[in-house]
């Protein structure tokens, strides 16, 4: 297993602002790093430290093997960046655009014609080929943008936000891409708020306020840092249910989930039958208790219970 990317306290400021703040980790060649926080928490800040386009105010980091500050003109073929503002030139075509950036790129005019065939072929868009960009819908302007991050065939993919703004089901197809390319060997770092999306990267980078809060597996977040068993339960009436659970000490957390219950109760607190029997005492006498899994949003609630307000 070959280091990708290596960050060693990295930090940003603007002013007196911290913006990022002392950032350590690696990752590692072929994985899909999730780098998860919401807004202002630094991650485009961390992202364009690590591509060179900013400099950091302390800290170093390494890009393939290259300093991040030093040697931006070694990384800069070998990585590929879609921003959250990425620009396309909406009078061109799909298949023109990715032309242009070929030529951007300086690959030679006899290579350019079938890597944007393939590249066409990569993100699905051979029967959009000739659409012009300015009337692509928010999914397929996506494509085209991850397209053009892709036309030099990098060995490290940065997307930040990829998918913010695109409906469910456009936002899976395009994970599907993501998948694929990792398949093939990409290195990437994705930025998202999207949990449900974080769920599938091999690990996760938790931001908060600059910080690194925590780095693993979406499994070993869950069983670290959730305080204890989750229960799944369908009981009627719903709401009565919720507010029973959420009024019982033993309970750190109730909510909504679809058309049932998700909680998370303290060890040792609760079992499925005591669980019932405090429901039953609400008005939900036929409730059914279930052991479950705990979901990455029980550990971003006990990330946020644990964590300070920033200054
Ligand atoms: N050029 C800048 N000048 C001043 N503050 C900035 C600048 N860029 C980002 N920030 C601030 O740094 C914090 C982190 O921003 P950013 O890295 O964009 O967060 P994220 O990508 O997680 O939403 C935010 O509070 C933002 O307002
Ligand atoms: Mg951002």
């Amino acid at each position: 297993m070959t280091t990708a990317i290596a960050l060693r306290g990295l930090t940003k400021k603007f002013g007196d602002f911290t913006a990022v703040d002392g950032v350590t980790f690696t990752v590692d060649t072929g994985e899909v790093l999730g780098f998860l926080g919401p807004n202002g928490s630094g991650k485009t800040t961390t992202m364009r430290m690590l591509l060179g386009l900013m400099q950091p105010t302390a800290g170093s980091a390494s890009v393939l093997g290259y300093d991040a500050q030093r040697e931006t003109e070694l990384i800069r073929p070998l990585v590929g960046y879609m921003s959250q503002k990425f620009a396309l030139y909406e009078d061109l075509t799909v298949r023109e655009n990715l032309q242009f950036y070929a030529g951007v790129y300086g690959m030679p005019p006899a290579v350019r014609q079938p890597r944007v065939q393939a590249v066409l072929q990569t993100i699905g868009a051979i029967n959009h080929a000739n659409a012009i960009a300015g009337q692509l819908s928010g999914g397929w302007r996506q494509r085209l943008a991850l397209g053009i991050a892709l036309v030099h065939s990098p060995r490290l993919l940065f997307l930040d936000e990829p998918t913010s703004g695109v409906d469910p089901a456009t936002r899976r197809e395009f994970w599907d891409l993501i998948y694929a390319l990792a398949e093939q060997g990409t290195t990437i770092f994705v930025s998202t708020h999207y949990l449900d999306e974080a769920e599938h990267c091999t690990r996760l980078g938790i931001m908060h306020a600059g910080r690194l809060l925590a780095i693993d597996t979406p499994g070993a977040l869950k069983q670290t840092l959730v305080a204890g068993p989750a229960w799944e339960i369908v009981a009627t009436p719903l709401l009565a249910a919720l507010g029973a659970l959420q009024a019982h000490p033993g309970v750190r957390r109730a909510s909504l989930l679809g058309d049932r219950l998700h909680a998370v109760t303290l060890h040792g607190t609760c079992t499925a039958g005591s669980l019932q029997a405090i429901l039953a005492a609400a008005g939900c006498p036929h409730a059914q208790v279930l052991p479950a899994d705990p979901t990455l949003e029980d550990v971003f609630t006990e990330l946020a219970l644990s964590t300070p307000a920033a200054p």
